[in-house]
């Protein structure tokens, strides 16, 4: 796709696109990094400068100043003209992007692919501003894009099928880890982790338990790094909550995905969680973090519940072709540190254990939430196990 003597643009130098450059740049690459706000381009400049110098102290960088020479930062699009890849990490808005992109267009090389890092918008529809709809691609990186080897790869509808491939083969290139996915909302990871938080503020919510004890349950029992609502404050409220209501909204109101209460007043109050100091937990110096109840029992039920939600979203992306079954379990494992693939989790379990919880659910609460994929049916009435490689 892209030779290490071509250049790369990055549109938008905010938290991923500074670290998109960093990566485009560690792997030889010139980089333009383009903003058309100043304020942000100095501060990108400045922070990728002394994150180079700092790797190079640690002696995980040999030649910090050779890489900052690949650098030019810019608030004049035509300097783009040169690049034969230009990925977008501006502001999450579709209008805002289709702009973008219909302006990269007139300035890109003819053979330029245009790449996005939405998180959660269609693909399909950024691609339909551009004349030629067929060299634009999603490439979703994770944060931090330096840390994270995940990257999902996105064609939209108009994509040509060739650039799949290419786009693959660049991300290994950059010693990332690529996953492919159809385009639909979040993706792999922003739609399969939705019951991590949303289960877990369910069961908050009816009173089940409290969220410290809902948080040790994932994490001591589960195996999971971070509990649900430790995870959220960390993410914060203005990320994951916006991330959850355009995921709702996108599935056409799919009751599996419906945002919390508890979690949107969070966001209304400005308690956003670590960031801001506030957020389920309170973080202010002094103030202790509330204990769990430490009641295997309840633990166990509650583990299993949100465990149960999470392998279902997995098997029905499976089953919907969302992606390829290692896909899901690179996505999960690499893009939210998942202590072991979803798919490899209901083959542990057992389909026929996973569908008794969520069938069990399902007639308690008589809501749709809870309806088992037909794929998890199918193999626990096959006793199969999903081949994963
Ligand atoms: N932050 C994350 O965790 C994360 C993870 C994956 C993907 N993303 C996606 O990456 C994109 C960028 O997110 P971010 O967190 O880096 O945002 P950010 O707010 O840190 O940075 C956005 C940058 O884009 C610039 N910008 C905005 N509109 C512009 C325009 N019209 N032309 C040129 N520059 C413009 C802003 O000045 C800012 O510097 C979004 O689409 C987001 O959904 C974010």
């Amino acid at each position: 796709m892209l030779q290490k003597n071509q250049a790369v643009g990055v549109v938008g130098s905010g938290a991923m696109g500074a670290g998109i450059a960093q990566v485009a740049a560690i792997a030889g690459h010139r980089v333009v990094v383009y903003d058309n706000n100043n304020a942000a381009l100095q501060r990108s400049e400045q922070a990728l400068t002394a994150t180079l110098q700092k790797l190079q102290e640690k002696g995980k960088l040999a030649n910090a100043s050779e890489i900052l020479e690949r650098f030019t930062f810019s608030n004049n699009l035509n300097d783009l003209s040169e690049c034969n890849l230009i990925i977008e990490a501006i502001v999450e808005n579709l209008q805002v992007k289709q702009q973008i992109f219909a302006a990269l267009e007139k300035q890109a090389c003819d053979d330029c692919v245009l790449a996005t890092n939405t998180s959660s918008l269609s693909v399909t529809a950024i691609a339909a501003a551009c004349q030629q709809p067929e060299r634009v691609i999603g490439l979703h990186f994770f944060n931090p894009p330096p840390l994270m080897a995940l990257v999902e790869v996105i064609p939209a509808l108009q994509t040509a099928p060739a650039l799949v491939e290419r786009a693959k083969e660049l991300m290994v290139s950059w010693g990332k880890l690529p996953v492919v996915t159809r385009d639909t909302p979040g993706f792999i990871v922003n739609r399969v982790a939705r019951p991590y938080y949303g289960e877990a503020l369910r069961i908050y919510e009816e009173g089940i338990a409290d969220m410290a004890t809902i948080d040790w349950a994932m994490t001591e029992l589960g195996g999971f790094r971070m509990g649900p609502f430790a995870l959220m404050d960390y993410i914060g409220h203005d990320v994951n909550y916006v991330v959850t209501e355009t995921v709702f909204q996108s599935f056409f109101y799919d009751p599996r995905y419906k945002p919390s209460f508890t979690q949107k007043r969070l966001l209304e109050a400005g308690w956003l969680g670590r960031k801001s100091g506030r957020g389920f937990y309170n973080y202010a110096e002094g103030t202790a973090l509330p204990e769990p109840v430490k009641d295997e029992v309840l633990g166990t039920q509650i583990m299993e519940r949100v465990v149960a939600m999470l392998i279902n979203e997995a098997v029905e992306a499976l089953y919907l072709k969302i992606a390829s079954a290692k896909d899901l379990e690179t996505a999960v494992t690499k893009g939210v540190n998942y202590p072991k693939g979803l798919l490899q989790w209901c083959n542990d379990l057992q389909a026929a254990r996973v569908l008794q919880i969520l069938d069990s659910l399902h007639q308690q609460y008589g809501e749709d939430r809870y309806r088992a994929s037909v794929l998890l049916r199918k193999l626990a009435r096959d006793e199969q196990g999903i081949s994963i490689d």
